[in-house]
């Protein structure tokens, strides 16, 4: 089944060509990222309305690297929700127009279940069960994982996501937009036991998270150091990096544990964080707990996770229908 995956939540607009939910023939992925950059932040109404323009020729642009026309595409694969209202309109519009239009089934994915299906686009899947963090600039949150369409809730942050805290704490260090990149790369360079955070574990035996408190405690950091910590600021990132690299990696692994479990998927766009790809290895590891992480272009968001997901969906025998629309929030 050839599916045509179509991504417009937030600030990506991406169109990818999939074959049995693991084969990418083609993925297409139209960052914003320079129009929103001057705001520090996305601006919803910016982004709809680049997604109006760049849909066309991103979805033409996929079918050409695929090699194929919109005859040869069996279904269309679309993300309905989380995220911004009217980005997700554009793509799903034009995934139902579309598949009205050639008389195809189409079908709307959960962006989250996008995330986790983004390993099954690797070589060497994991097997079920197992269990999930997905780490992202909206969400932060364990799941186990026991097949494609199932998936339990173990925990979420209940304040700030771990790319969102990235992103704010780049922001008030004035390192540019969006900040889980520019503070990996920059962690690099400092030493992280230097400047030491508080772990916000919060009940060690919980799998919730909260990322506003280390946020605060840089904040705090920064006020009582004015006149030094500009020559600090290498150290400050790495310490903070650290901080949550550590609750994250310490949650998860306890999480497989309780669920003797003996695979953890990484997935989401801070999956791409160097420091937590190589701490999450090396910790499960410890325990005899392989990590399974999607290379760096399927990290971030794209369409090439949405076909994955709708794959499995459409093979359930679920398909959208006319009346069907988008949700901003997951219920
Ligand atoms: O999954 P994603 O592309 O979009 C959402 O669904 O939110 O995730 C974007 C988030 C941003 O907060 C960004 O700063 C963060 O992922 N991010 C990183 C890295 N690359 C992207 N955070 C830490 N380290 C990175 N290397
Ligand atoms: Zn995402």
């Amino acid at each position: 089944m050839i599916i045509l995956g179509i991504e417009t939540s937030c600030d990506e607009t991406a169109a990818a060509v999939v074959s049995d939910g693991t084969g990418i023939l083609a993925s297409v992925v139209s960052s914003q990222v320079k129009i929103h950059r001057p705001y520090g932040g996305v601006v919803p109404e910016l982004a709809s309305r680049k997604h109006i323009e760049a849909i066309v020729p991103v979805v033409d642009e996929a079918l050409s690297e695929a090699g194929l026309s919109l005859k040869n595409i069996d279904a269309v694969a679309v993300t309905r929700g989380p995220g911004l209202v009217g980005a997700l309109l554009v793509g799903f519009s034009f995934a139902k127009s579309l598949a009205f239009a050639l008389r195809i089934p189409w079908v709307g994915v959960n962006h989250l279940e996008g995330h986790i299906n983004s390993v099954f686009l690797e070589a060497d899947p994991p097997s079920f069960p197992f269990v999930a963090l997905l780490v992202s600039g909206g969400h932060t949150s364990i799941y186990h994982i026991t097949d494609h369409m199932t998936a339990e809730l173990m925990g979420q942050t209940r304040d700030d996501a771990a790319g969102e805290a990235f992103d704010k704490v780049a922001k008030m260090l004035d390192l540019g937009y969006p900040g889980g990149g520019i503070i990996d790369r920059l962690s690099r360079q400092g030493e992280a036991a230097r400047i030491r955070f508080p772990r916000p574990y919060l009940d060690k035996a919980s799998f919730d998270f909260s990322f506003s408190g280390i946020k605060s405690a840089v904040h705090r950091y920064l006020s009582n150091h004015k006149d030094k910590y500009l020559e600090q600021i290498p150290d400050i990132v790495a310490g903070f990096q650290e901080a949550v690299v550590e609750v994250l990696s310490y949650k998860v692994i306890r999480a497989a544990v309780e669920k003797g479990c003996d695979r953890i998927a990484l997935v989401g766009g801070v999956a791409a964080n160097s420091r937590l790809r190589a701490k999450l290895r090396t910790d499960a590891g410890h325990k005899g707990i392989r990590v399974y992480i999607p290379s760096l272009n399927l990290c971030g968001d794209n369409a090439a996770m949405i076909a994955a997901a709708g794959y499995h969906y459409l093979k359930a025998g679920m398909v959208a229908g006319l009346q069907d629309d988008v949700f901003s929030r997951n219920r």
